[in-house]
């Protein structure tokens, strides 16, 4: 087996002797790129943002932008990273390094001052810069041109859209990138001035060759390893010999473990790049979805054909942590404010789980047990998440939180209805941060079918929904806002869906 490496910047950089547990981040600094910076080490700045070389989704490869302080470096054996350092040089090719087109947009717009942030504002740019629909998506997102607000975009009544430049730029991009002294003006000003890539580019012309396949990696020192391997069969096998090991994929959820709370593990498996865990595929009954697709890929792969998962995705995380989250990491740490659990619950998805033996499918519904516990046996894996078709054509999602965008849930709520002839004839609504798991709100179902989808029906239903589950106070609202805002979920879903009802 060959040595652990990562390709940075085009060199090929020895992964030893970093630990197992060492972050890209620290991996980078420690060599001298030290233009990647640390803000949080928890996911929430941006300031440690790189590049690296994933398969596309519209050509062989795309530049996606990851927060360096979460991922283990060797998660990144055998593959392709891009620094600031690197996209100084890459952007003119030809000439003696100079600045990357995002980065001079930025200096001449006056889009850094202290400098802190700017790295990762350019690796975020620059992802975007080279994201290859970035154009034919410069229309604006539907229901957004009637002057409506959405998290998918914000069009005013004269027709300005904030949110995509005239270069298609998606500000969303930069959301999970952070700036404590330029103002984001002037770095809006320079993403939606960036041009197009020329076509002797080197990373643009990186994107129509495969990315680097993922290696196995047998990286162990001391009395700690990472290990990958390259099918789920052998996987499996792993985590039978292994009960003790830590499973990753993203990284969004244990990087913040090993950083904030400290936490080590003797055996860490990775995931991510297993092929078995990757389809998303379209059947005659049900979708089924890759539990370690990350949500971006989902998301455009998809591209609105489950309107209740489109939904769900701008409002979950930024940009750069849904470039690593998966839904098996979402579901795997059973988290009761997880924001996909109560999308799924309403969808009425089931999970494949997968161990050294065989699969079965478990309904969502039955799948958690506790407070952060589920069926899943340690030897299982999350394989793949399967939702029923057809689907529901009335839908809704309401996360509740302190900020629109890049916070965790006080409350979220799914709504997925079947209305004929004005009578609610299914109705299956899913909650999280509500109770010690996500939960569906059997109560609020009974009472909305069978009945008219009208007013008196929504309140008296509404009154039911805010006694669902059993809600707490603490940090990030209280037990009675929780509640009420139960009951205005489902309000604000009839107000909004009155008129797709009676069109
Ligand atoms: C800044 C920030 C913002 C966030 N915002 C949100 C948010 O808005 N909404 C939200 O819901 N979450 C949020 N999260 C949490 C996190 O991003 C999600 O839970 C994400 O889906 C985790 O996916 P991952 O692949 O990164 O998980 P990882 O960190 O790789 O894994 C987490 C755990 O899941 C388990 N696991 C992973 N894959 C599998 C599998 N295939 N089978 C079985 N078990 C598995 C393992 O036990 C693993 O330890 C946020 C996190 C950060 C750092
Ligand atoms: S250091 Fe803040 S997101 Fe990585
Ligand atoms: S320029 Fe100082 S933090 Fe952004």
């Amino acid at each position: 087996m060959v040595a652990a490496r990562i390709t940075v910047n085009g060199k090929e950089t020895p992964l030893a002797p970093a630990a197992p547990h060492t972050t890209v981040l620290d991996f980078l600094r420690e060599r001298g790129l030290t233009g990647t910076k640390e803000g949080c080490a928890e996911g929430e700045c941006g300031a440690c943002s790189v590049l690296v070389a994933r398969p596309g989704v519209h050509r062989p490869t795309d530049w996606v932008a990851v927060n360096a302080c979460l991922v283990p470096a060797a998660a990144l054996d055998g593959q392709e990273l891009i620094t600031s350092e690197g996209l100084a040089t890459a952007g003119r090719p030809g000439t003696a390094p100079t600045l990357h087109p995002v980065q001079e947009e930025m200096a001449v717009r006056g889009g850094s001052q202290c400098g802190y942030c700017t790295p990762g504002f350019v690796c975020s740019m620059a992802a975007e810069y080279y994201r290859p629909d970035r154009r034919a998506s410069a229309e604006p997102a539907q229901g957004v041109a009637d002057g409506t607000d959405t998290a998918a975009g914000h069009r005013d009544g004269d027709g300005t859209d904030h949110e995509h430049g005239p270069n298609g730029f998606d500000l969303h991009a930069l959301s999970g990138n952070l700036c404590r002294c330029t103002g984001y003006r002037p770095i809006r000003d320079a993403a939606f001035a960036v041009g197009t890539p020329l076509a002797e580019d080197p990373l643009a012309r990186r994107r129509e060759q495969s990315p680097p396949a993922p290696v196995a990696t047998d990286y162990v020192r001391d009395d700690s390893a990472f290990l990958r391997r390259n099918t789920l069969a052998e996987t499996l096998r792993l985590l039978r010999e292994r009960p003790d090991a830590v499973v990753v994929a993203g990284s969004t959820d244990w990087g913040v473990e090993v950083n904030i709370r400290s936490r080590r593990a003797g055996c860490v498996v990775a995931v991510d790049r297993l092929p078995e865990l990757r389809e998303l595929r379209v059947e005659s009954d049900h979708i089924e979805i890759g539990a370690a697709l990350t949500l971006t890929e989902i998301e455009r792969r998809l591209d609105g054909g489950v309107p209740l998962l489109a939904d769900l995705f701008p409002q979950f995380a930024s940009r750069l942590i849904r470039n690593g989250a998966t839904l098996g990491g979402n579901l795997g740490t059973g988290s009761p404010i997880g924001d996909s659990p109560p999308v799924l619950l309403a969808l009425e998805a089931s999970l494949v789980l997968a161990d050294a033996d065989g699969e079965r499918e478990v309904a969502l519904a039955d799948y958690f047990t506790g407070y952060r516990q589920s069926v899943r046996r340690p030897d299982e894996l999350i394989r793949a998440v399967r939702v029923p078709l057809p689907l529901s054509p009335v839908t809704a999602f309401h996360k509740i939180a302190k900020r629109r965008f890049d916070d965790i849930s006080s409350v979220a709520a799914a709504f997925a209805l079947d209305i004929e002839d004005g009578i609610v004839r299914r109705a299956r609504i899913g909650l999280g941060g509500v109770a010690a798991t996500p939960i569906r709100a059997l109560a609020t179902e009974t009472a909305l079918e069978g009945r008219p989808w009208a007013a008196e029906t929504v309140e008296a239903a509404a009154e039911v929904l805010r006694a669902e589950g059993t809600p707490m106070n603490d940090h990030r609202a209280s037990a009675d806002y929780r509640s009420a805002m139960l009951g205005q979920s489902l309000l604000k879903t009839f107000a909004q869906t009155t008129e797709a009802v009676s069109a």
